[in-house]
């Protein structure tokens, strides 16, 4: 939700902030824009809408020798997609870039404007530099004013502030909402993830929240909430950009489908056994005590968390509940202590759900966290984490990620089931050959890729889909479902496939299609009947199944597989690439479609 950059050194500042930019455009594309400093004199440049539209406006900017610069990528929460809202936002003589929310920026407002101050936006963040600089007037120093503007904000935020009266330094502040500085050699960088700074930095230092400070060429002074001086801790960057590529794919999303076989494998990889799962980062005392599991997330990875609460009770015969993040931090939730709270998400910054971790421990619990990015603020908030080693995902519909994570959770309910001892060690070992055929099970073959492309012509209109299943392929449907509606814009619901007679039904004609999961291993006939009560009303049916079905309009056929599980996998793929070919047949963006960004770091 929103990337900003920020850079000091004597390198071209304008490349290395629209490279950082791009890098962080799938956290929001709304608008763009960069401020540099350079010997006392600002440079402002702001586009709406996609990054190229920045880069096309600083063609014929080319500073040069020593500068500092802040960039930011937007995804609009207060105020439109406009240029005026678009950041950095100036004071009298200072800059600001944001990622967050301000959530007493009105009354802020009000109280500035009654000094005079005159507001060029409608966005939260304008009023940080205003701020800032009304203390400044007071305080004389920009430290002691940044501070001072510290101190009255309220919510989520990663600022980045440079300002005439300091002009060789960059003021930072980190809660709730992610950065890290990256030390390169005689150049320092900021990012909003580590991905804008490989290649360029071989150590980063990653912030936490409350943490604040300034970098100038030579120093890095970083401190606590309370102002007292912190000793960062360097880590080392990765060195290697290339599977951030899209090599040779048309978007990374296809990249990412076809990725999945490997991302598997190495999800996989080291935590099998013959008869065991082998989570090295798990302690088993974490278990201890724990009879209910509370799974809780947003979007796709409440998805994956739903289709688990299955194979938690299923597996290792222990209560499972499955919670949106968003509808329960405000239900005022019963939690009780033998109950393991689990969260679960690819960024590792979605805020919803990283304030239900912080409800969680705040109320006792002990909590886990599933995510696909080390170092994230969930994995350093959790008291365990498990990694779902999907690679950085860049599209903005989630594939891979989903795949990882329910390899996890098949991992997981059964090394619970190991220690609750609630499969024997021979279904145990089974289980395990099953996991290591996954990978396999998700290879795209060009036939299937090219028999889904050719299909896609035929539901580019209608007035609705319904995915339908039962049982984990009713999550699996719901995920179908929104992966159409984010990158087709076409209406799409997921249902229990029993579920539609008790209403939906209604809406049945042959203008709404209806796409099938039968799976042969799980629940066939019931399936089956649910979909020949929607044909009977003419519905178009779409059916995805290992065997041919005769009331459907069109088939899909997948694999004949010994386990429902890897039906699962497999037809996950296909509606993977059914969303992808309807989106490239309309015309849309696949990787950044409209209105949606990749890390939700507001509420
Ligand atoms: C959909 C998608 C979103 C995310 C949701 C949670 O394709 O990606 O629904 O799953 O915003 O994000 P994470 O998993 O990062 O917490």
């Amino acid at each position: 939700m929103c990337g900003i950059v920020g850079y000091i050194g004597k390198n071209s500042v304008k490349d290395i902030l629209l490279d950082g930019l791009s890098e962080l455009e799938y956290r929001g594309y709304d608008s763009a824009g960069i401020a540099v400093l350079q010997d006392s004199n600002f440079s402002i440049y702001k586009a709406v809408g996609k990054l190229e539209n920045l880069k096309n406006k600083t063609k014929e900017f080319h500073p040069k020798g020593f500068s500092i610069g802040i960039g930011h990528t937007r995804w609009a929460t207060h105020g439109k997609p406009t240029e005026l809202n678009a950041h950095p936002h100036i004071g009298e003589n200072s800059y600001v870039v944001h990622n967050g929310i301000i959530e007493n920026y009105q009354e802020l407002k009000q109280r500035l404007s009654t000094e005079g101050v005159h507001f060029l936006s409608q966005t939260d963040t304008e009023v940080i530099v205003h701020l800032f600089e009304s203390h400044l007037k007071r305080l004389k120093s920009p430290l002691e004013a940044f501070r001072a503007a510290l101190d009255e904000l309220h919510g989520a935020y990663a600022i980045l502030l440079i300002t005439k009266s300091a002009p060789d330094t960059i003021f930072f502040a980190k809660n709730g909402s992610p950065m890290l500085i990256g030390l390169g050699k005689d150049e320092k960088h900021f990012a909003s993830s580590d991905t804008p700074l490989i290649g360029l930095c071989k150590d980063v230092i990653y912030l936490y929240d409350g943490e604040n400070g300034y970098l100038t060429s030579d120093a890095i002074e970083v401190f606590s909430k309370s102002y007292e001086k912190i000793t960062p801790v360097h880590k080392a960057l990765p060195t290697s950009k290339l599977s951030a590529q899209k090599e040779g794919y048309r978007f990374f999303m296809e990249k990412e489908i076809y990725e999945q076989s490997q991302v598997i494998s190495d999800t996989l990889m080291g935590r099998l056994s013959k008869d065991t799962i082998l989570f090295e980062e798990l302690d088993e005392k974490l278990f201890e005590g724990i009879n209910e599991i509370k799974l809780c997330a947003c979007g796709t990875s409440y998805h994956s968390a739903l289709a688990a609460s299955y194979l938690f009770e299923r597996f290792a015969k222990i209560r499972c509940s499955v919670e949106i993040a968003s509808e329960f931090r405000y239900k005022e939730p019963m939690m009780s202590k033998d109950t393991l709270f689990v969260v679960i998400s690819q960024s590792g910054e979605t805020a919803d759900t990283l304030e239900t971790l912080k409800m969680a421990q705040a109320a006792g619990l002990k909590t886990l966290v599933i995510c696909n990015v080390d170092n994230s603020s969930m994995v350093r908030a959790a008291d365990a984490s498990i990694l779902t080693r999907a690679g950085i995902e860049k599209g903005v519909a989630s594939t891979k990620a989903f795949a990882t994570q329910m390899v996890v959770f098949w991992m997981l309910s059964l090394y619970l089931a190991k220690l609750r001892s609630s499969l024997t060690s021979a279904q145990l070992a089974e289980q395990i050959l099953l996991l290591r055929e996954i990978p396999a099970t998700v290879v795209v073959s060009d036939d299937l890729h090219e028999k889904i492309r050719r299909l896609s012509k035929r539901y580019l209109h209608g007035h609705g889909f319904f995915f339908i299943g039962r049982d984990v392929f009713y999550p699996l449907a719901l995920e179908g479902a929104l992966k159409l509606k984010e990158i087709s814009y076409l209406h799409a619901e997921g249902y229990p496939s029993g579920e539609m007679k008790h209403g939906p039904i209604a809406l049945a004609d042959p203008e709404l299609f209806t796409i099938a999961l039968m799976p042969v291993n799980l629940l066939y006939d019931k399936t089956k009947s649910n979909v020949e009560e929607l044909s009977a009303r003419d519905s178009t049916i779409c059916a995805i199944s290992a065997v041919a079905f005769d009331k459907a309009d069109d088939f899909i056929q997948i694999k004949e597989h010994k386990h429902y599980m890897h039906e699962f996998f497999e037809m996950m793929v296909v509606l993977q690439l059914f969303s992808l070919e309807i989106s490239v047949r309309l015309g849309n963006d696949v990787d950044m479609p409209r209105n949606l960004a990749k890390s939700v770091t507001v509420e």
